[in-house]
């Protein structure tokens, strides 16, 4: 039997892990996930987290011990702007050392400027309900890539601007824990326009300070929609409104300039074509059912998946791997003419034998859609390190380094080792 050949990757493919300030910083104390962690909302408080605000050096040595060449984070809005237009210069200092010290050591910082945390001041203003958010977002973006430019290259402005809206705005699990399809609504459109025009702003500032050329993005979080049932017509369509809203308004929003979606937006944006690359983050397909024509049911909701036998793996978290789903997503992104970053896929599991393999089948499945057209960036493994996952708290563990919360110590683990060795030969065996 002759073996495959290895699947080969360009010289200059990004690899690497991502993180998220809320998630491995520890202390952040002024902003909206910390007041409701205080509040008892969730089951853990974030606390110390992975204490990575002080051992970020030691955190980037690790990586660069694993031949990644990229590294994503985010700065923490509340961290640097702790009331309206007032900053903290130390903290600004702080990141600019950071970016220096991924630099240092060979690594690209792919840097996200809002990763579902709010400053406190801005969650009591409104939040992303009030379209004052866009304004005070302009201003944070025209500070940070004045300051931390001549670092970036790749900036993403929002994370998963769907995500914490279906969960702060309409679950209401997560802050400011609304559930109000009209806030909802009126969050996603103020994420668009903060969207446009911080992709203006940072443009304008390479141009005028730093003479190179920026890459904007946000990153998108994709699942890939199926109905529960492919017999019923009612929860095709259901998976249907869901992946065109989720999915393809956002897009399109972005890159054609307009928002339209039947019955609920028609608008003209001043501006279009606001995206220089695509930013995916991949985890599972979903299954969707039927629920009512209102809104937001008209987007279903998920079954359980008790009755699928066919789903063979599911993670700590309860996501299937389905690496099949990224492959279909990246073809999907492709009449967009752009490269795409993924710029987070991952899994939670007890057992590291699987995570090695969940990595190596959507490598796999990036490496078909590259061969297939796909203009392939990176792969940016969610995460670097073990850490504080949202209302989930410390449970769910996702690292390719395993943190002891207690003494703080990390420990490589075999899944890190393998996806190393494809980082350092850019070949999947
Ligand atoms: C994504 C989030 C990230 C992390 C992973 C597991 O939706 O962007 O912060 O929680 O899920």
């Amino acid at each position: 039997m002759t073996s495959k050949p290895p699947l080969e990757f360009p010289k200059n493919f990004l690899w690497g892990a991502a993180t998220s300030s809320h998630q491995v910083e520890g202390g952040n104390r002024l902003n909206d996930w910390w007041e409701w962690e205080e509040a008892g909302k969730v089951k853990e408080k974030s606390g110390d987290a992975c204490r990575h605000y002080s051992l970020y050096a030691r955190d980037f040595d690790l990586a660069k011990s694993l031949h990644h060449n990229a590294h994503r984070l985010s700065i923490e809005w509340s961290r640097v702007e702790p009331e309206p237009g007032r900053w903290d210069e130390d903290a600004i200092r702080h990141y600019a050392e950071v970016l220096k010290a991924l630099r240092a050591r060979g690594l690209e910082p792919v840097v996200t400027l809002h990763h579902f945390t709010l400053p406190v001041w801005l969650a009591r203003l409104g939040g992303w309900a009030s379209e004052e958010c866009v304004s005070h977002f302009e201003r944070y973006v025209n500070k940070m890539a004045t300051a931390l430019g001549g670092q970036v290259t790749y900036w993403i402005t929002i994370n998963e601007p769907l995500v914490f809206i279906y969960l702060g705005y309409i679950i209401g699990e997560w802050p400011p824990g609304e559930q109000s399809p009209m806030l909802a609504l009126a969050a996603f459109r103020h994420f668009i326009l903060a969207h446009g025009r911080a992709y203006q702003i940072i443009h304008g500032v390479y141009e005028k300070t730093w003479k190179t050329r920026p890459l904007v993005s946000f990153a998108q979080h994709v699942a890939h929609h199926v109905p529960c049932s492919p017999y019923s017509l009612r929860d095709r369509f259901s998976a249907l409104m869901r992946h065109l809203f989720f999915m393809k308004l956002p897009f399109d929003a972005l890159t054609r300039g307009y928002l339209f979606f039947p019955g609920i937006f028609c608008e003209k944006l001043p501006f279009k074509n606001t995206l220089d690359y695509v930013g995916i983050n991949y985890y599972t397909r979903e299954f969707i059912h039927f629920t009512d024509l209102g809104f937001p049911g008209i987007f279903g909701d998920m079954c359980s998946l008790k009755h699928h036998r066919d789903i063979a793996k599911r993670n700590q978290m309860g996501w299937e791997s389905y690496p099949e789903g990224l492959y279909r997503t990246l073809m999907e992104v492709r009449p967009l003419r752009l490269p795409v970053l993924i710029t987070e896929n991952g899994s939670c599991t007890p057992d590291d034998a699987d995570r090695w393999e969940f990595i190596r089948t959507h490598v796999a499945a990036v490496h078909k859609a590259m061969t297939h057209g796909v203009p392939m960036i990176g792969y940016l493994y969610w995460s670097l390190l073990d850490n504080f996952e949202w209302a989930q708290g410390f449970g769910p563990r996702f690292g390719l380094v395993e943190v002891d919360y207690a003494s703080q110590e990390r420990k490589i683990r075999p899944s890190a080792i393998h996806f190393s060795r494809m980082c350092e030969t850019r070949r999947l065996e």
